[in-house]
Formats: C-alpha cells, structure tokens, sequence
C-alpha cells in the first residue's frame, strides 16, 4: 500500500513517495512502516507540532527482530550520533516554526565510562539549528540491581525539549501543578502557592517489560502525556519517528491530537495499530496516562 491513501486520509501531511508504506491511515492518524530517514522525507515541510520520541539506544549489534534499517546497531558511536543526526535534520524541516522536539535518549557505560551520548546528540541538534530549551532528568525510582561494586546505581535517563524558535508554543497552564490546601504552620495556616511550573526532574515509574500485553520496549505514558499537552495544540499533529508500540501515538489520540508514527517493524506497527483501534472512540478523559500522579509520576517540587 502506498502513502497516497494517507494522504487522503490525514489531509495535509504527506506526500507520495515509494520508500514508505502506509499501515494504518484516518482521519486522526496515520502509521508509515520504513526507515524514519527515509519516510520523513516524505513528510511536508512545517506540517508537524510536536515530536516525542525514545530512538532505539546504542549497542553496537543487531537485535533480533524484522527491522532491516535498525538503528543503534552502528559500529561506532559517532556512526549513531550521526544517524539521529539525519533524522533530526528531518525533524527541523517537517516541524512548524512554533513546533517542538522532546528526544529521550539513555547513556552507554563501555569500560567503566560513561560515553555521554545523550549530550552528544543534543549537541549535534544544535548544529541543525533546534534550541535546547529543557534537559529534563526521568529519574525512575525502580530500576536494575546495581552488580558494580565502584560506580553508583544509574537510575536516571535524559529527555531534552528542542524549539525552533524563542517563540515555540507552550501551554504552560495545561501542566501546571494545581494548588495544595494550606498547610498548617507555627503561625496558623500557611496558604501555600497557587498552581505551580513542575521541574525539569521527573519521577516516572518504567513501564513493565515483562507484561504479556504488551512485550515492546515502552515509553511510560505519563513522561509523554505533559510534553504534549505542553507543547502541541489540541488539533496539532504529534509525531513519533521510532513510535514502536505506539505509546507516542496512543496518549496523542486520547488527548484530541493527531498522530503520525514511523516504524522501521512491521511487527510493532501492527501491534500499534490494535492499539489505535482500541482507544479510538475512547472520550479524552478515559484510560488517560497518570498526570500528576502521586504515587507513580511526580513532575519535581514546585518552583
Ligand atoms: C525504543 S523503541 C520505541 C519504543 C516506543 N517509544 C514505545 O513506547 O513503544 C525504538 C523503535 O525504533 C524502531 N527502529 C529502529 N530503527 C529504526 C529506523 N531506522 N527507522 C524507524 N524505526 C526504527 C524499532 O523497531 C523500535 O520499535
């Protein structure tokens, strides 16, 4: 199937090409099976709002699986940088000059070293032109047994926000931290500060890798659900070039967005797809991710 049927279906968004294939096309949302440096380039310029994304991580080798255009399986970290480098060239030309890109990246430990990857991408965005406006620390409060006996339990990945411009949109009162009852003090009641910006610390429970339902790698919602909410109107189009199982997708759609998602696997795409089907229809506030969650998600103390 080729891309022209989303194009019908989405409106405005694509442009007919032969390196991509359409999975899934409506009116909401569109599902592109290829290579994301490929199938962006199909993508019309300042067509996009806001991207969210987990590109799959650096380890050097090939994992098993249906994806032919595997990224992370480079040689060198260099060769990795400069792959997320093209799909965020990308990613600047299809994002509107008020739109945005939220890129959660993980370090790799070689030798007892730290490679700084994250870092290095968000460097190499730079050159393109994408502005660091956030560096946001996903601090996960359960994570792997640490076996080293000289370094610290890792317990943290990076999510950077890019803008294009000083003037990006932000919706800052769709994430604002509502208002705690006063409190009682030395002096009688202290009436705490009205609704607050979170930090950029986020304390987001990973989701379970484990479960049967669902056996992808997967974004938590929650560290999803405020940077769109922030970042895209309602309306917008929200897109996600390694969208995998579709989290990326799923809480866009359930917040009255539009979704495009790009999989080099025709595996998770398929999987994706049962899930857009399942939530669609859905109203907004059903099965919404845990926004300001108390137990599970925590968006840092108030400034
Ligand atoms: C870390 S997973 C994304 C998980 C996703 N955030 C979720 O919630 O399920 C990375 C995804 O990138 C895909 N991928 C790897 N190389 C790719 C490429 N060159 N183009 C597009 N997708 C690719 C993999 O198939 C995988 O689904």
């Amino acid at each position: 199937m080729r891309v022209s049927r989303l194009q019908k279906g989405m409106g405005l968004t694509v442009i007919t090409s032969d390196v991509v294939s359409s999975v899934y096309a409506s009116r909401e949302c569109g599902l592109l099976l290829g290579d994301a440096r490929e199938v962006l380039r199909t993508l019309a310029e300042n067509s996009v709002d806001c991207t969210v994304t987990s590109p799959p991580y650096y380890s050097g080798r090939r994992h098993v699986g249906d994806t032919i255009h595997e990224i992370g399986s480079e040689k060198t970290v260099q060769e990795y940088v400069e792959a997320l480098e093209s799909v965020g060239r990308e990613l600047y030309r299809v994002t509107r000059p008020t739109g945005s890109y939220w890129l959660n990246l993980d370090d790799k430990c070689e030798r007892k070293e730290w490679l700084g990857i994250p870092w290095r991408v968000a460097f190499a965005m730079r050159e393109i032109g994408w502005k660091i406006r956030s560096e946001v620390i996903w601090h996960k409060p359960s994570h792997v047994r640490n076996v080293a006996k000289d370094r610290l339990t890792p317990a943290h990945e990076l999510l950077f926000h890019f803008v294009k411009s000083k003037d990006a949109y932000y919706d800052m009162d769709a994430i604002r931290k509502p208002s705690s009852p006063p409190t009682w003090g030395k002096n009688g009641f202290v009436k705490t500060p009205g609704a607050s910006v979170p930090t950029d610390v986020w304390t987001i429970q990973i989701e379970d890798s484990t479960s049967p339902e669902n056996p992808y790698a997967v974004f938590p919602e929650a560290l999803v659900e405020l940077p769109i909410r922030a970042t895209c109107p309602r309306g917008g189009t929200v897109l996600d070039p390694f969208v995998g199982s579709g989290t990326t997708a799923v809480v866009a759609l359930r917040l009255r967005r539009k979704a495009i998602g790009i999989d080099a696997s025709a595996d998770c795409l398929e999987f994706t797809k049962k899930r857009i089907l399942e939530v669609s229809g859905q109203p907004a506030t059903s099965r919404q991710a845990p926004f300001n969650h108390a137990v599970k998600v925590s968006y840092g103390r108030m400034r």
